[in-house]
């Protein structure tokens, strides 16, 4: 069946960087403020200098419901995910987990954080 192809052949990870912006005000923070997406295009530089490119994809993308935990960053196909990432993280993300296969444990999400309404840090539902 079609699914059961590798779909990732071309690229070995992808790399989801939050870039959502909202509303001064929001109830919930968002991943990119200012929206200039500082963060992601730094995340491209690197895995490029790297010389990762073409095995590792960095890809925008929309709110990935973390965002009292944000920035927020998430690595397929290990489903690694990432908290309070700032550009200064970026190239210890790139030269630890994606060239050399460990993890940044320091900005590693709790796993009672990740896609769970019960997370103590979000907000009251109204
Ligand atoms: S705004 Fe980035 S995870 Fe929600």
């Amino acid at each position: 069946m079609f699914w059961e192809q590798d779909f990732l052949a071309k690229y070995r990870q992808h790399v989801f960087v939050c870039i959502n912006q909202r509303e001064p005000g929001s109830p919930r923070p968002s991943c990119n403020a200012d929206g200039k997406s500082h963060l992601q295009v730094r995340f491209k530089q690197a895995v490029d200098a790297a010389g990762l490119k073409g095995s590792v994809r960095v890809n925008k993308a929309g709110c990935l419901d973390q965002c009292e935990h944000g920035p927020t960053v998430v690595v397929y196909p290990e489903a690694v995910w990432y908290g309070h990432v700032s550009e200064t993280d970026v190239d210890e993300i790139v030269a630890s987990h994606l060239v050399a296969g460990c993890p940044v444990q320091r900005l590693l999400l709790a796993e009672g954080c990740i896609n769970t309404g019960s997370c103590e840090h979000r907000p009251p539902k109204t």
